[in-house]
């Protein structure tokens, strides 16, 4: 029977040129790794192999890789943060490797026990230690990865496979405190479409992100904003999910919406994490939270009635993204701050109820001590 993954087994082998942690200010998002990388490796008869703490280096793969031909990789994205004690922890791994098992099954790349790569995470976190910057706002990106790695151009599922995790200091997204962003409704691409793999985290979903991203840092926005159908929901900005806030026309009632995850949409964990938050503390304030449809004619007419309250991305890498205009079909839609603002009050509220889980400023079970 081939084997899962077995934390016990752990094999490590310390780098030999320990590098100098980079100052916390100069780090720039995803540009910087630590001294070692975690790897497992998979073969069809055996099972997950010894996994491995070992230098950073890179991989040898041959030309005909089926990663490089097919597309077989799927990630994830998560953090480790160093709490007010020293102590390290992880923010909810268990949806990330939830996730993670979810993409891998989609493109026929094998799953594991989450619990036993959580552990190993936390070891090799434990290991990279030194490279978490102090502060709220730094953090030690994660980035699991899986990719096939059978020899072969023909099509079909990879007998080998190989599970790396890399880990990169980060410091604040936006390092000078929120900049909202301005949007592109992008109305000739979709990002994903009913039955396809939108929601799975794959390499091949990210790819196409970037033509319309520079097509709208072309016309001086930051970021594209994906809409869907000829009703035009409203479904995720860039790479992050979307939050809007509204009041409602007839009852004039507050209303936090982002799309449901219908298959279209990546099943955020910010995006789970803000809707969980607003159930607990929005909802009693008399908040409605919604998981459905919205879309640009209905955010549209609620800006012209004034009825829009604020506008939000979420995601692991920023935690939240406020937005200040989206520009759609000639129209420049204001998103509700007023022009010295750049962040409304639930975006700015939502950070704050998150990091103090993250950095475990609250004790929370979303917490995970390493
Ligand atoms: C996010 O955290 O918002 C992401 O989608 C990660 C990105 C770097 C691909």
């Amino acid at each position: 029977k081939p084997l899962d993954i077995d934390p016990t087994k752990l094999s490590i082998t310390k780098t030999q040129n320990p590098k100098t942690p980079k100052d916390p200010s100069e780090l720039v998002f995803g540009r910087e790794f630590t001294d070692h990388m975690l790897t497992i490796e998979w073969t069809k008869n055996d099972g997950w192999l010894t996994p491995t703490i070992q230098p950073y280096q890179n991989l040898s793969l041959d030309p005909a890789t089926c990663v490089f031909h097919y597309a077989f990789e799927c990630f994830e994205g998560m953090k480790a943060y160093r709490d007010s004690k020293g102590q390290i922890r992880l923010f909810r791994p268990d949806k990330n490797m939830e996730r993670f098992n979810k993409s891998a099954a989609r493109i026929a790349l094998p799953t594991f026990s989450p619990t036993s790569l959580i552990d190993l995470i936390a070891k090799f976190v434990k290991l990279e230690e030194r490279f978490i910057p102090d502060g709220r706002g730094y953090s030690l990106y994660l980035r699991p990865t899986l990719i096939g790695t059978q020899k072969t151009l023909g099509i079909g599922a990879p007998g080998s496979a190989l599970l790396f995790v890399i880990a990169s200091p980060v410091g604040p997204y936006y390092p000078t405190g929120f900049k909202a962003v301005s949007l592109e409704a992008t109305d000739y691409a979709v990002r994903a479409w009913p039955g396809g793999v939108g929601d799975k985290k794959l390499g091949a979903n990210y790819a196409p992100c970037i033509v319309p991203q520079m097509e709208a840092a072309s016309r001086g926005f930051q970021q594209n904003l994906w809409l869907f159908g000829p009703e035009e929901y409203v479904t995720e900005v860039g790479t992050m999910n979307l939050f809007v806030a509204i009041r409602n026309k007839e009852t004039n009632q507050k209303e936090l919406i982002t799309a449901p995850l219908d298959g279209t949409i990546l099943g955020g964990i910010t995006r789970d994490s803000i809707l969980s938050l607003a159930r607990e503390k929005l909802a009693p304030d008399g908040w409605l939270i919604s998981e459905r449809k919205i879309t640009m004619p209905q955010l549209y007419e609620a800006s012209l009635e004034g009825r829009l309250i604020e506008v939000f991305g979420a995601g692991t890498a920023a935690v939240v993204s406020p937005v200040r205009k989206i520009s759609w079909k000639g129209k420049l839609v204001d998103c509700g701050l007023a022009e010295n603002e750049e962040s409304g009050e639930v975006a700015n509220k939502m950070k704050t109820w998150i990091e103090a889980r993250q950095y475990g400023d609250e004790e929370h079970e979303w917490s995970h001590i390493c």
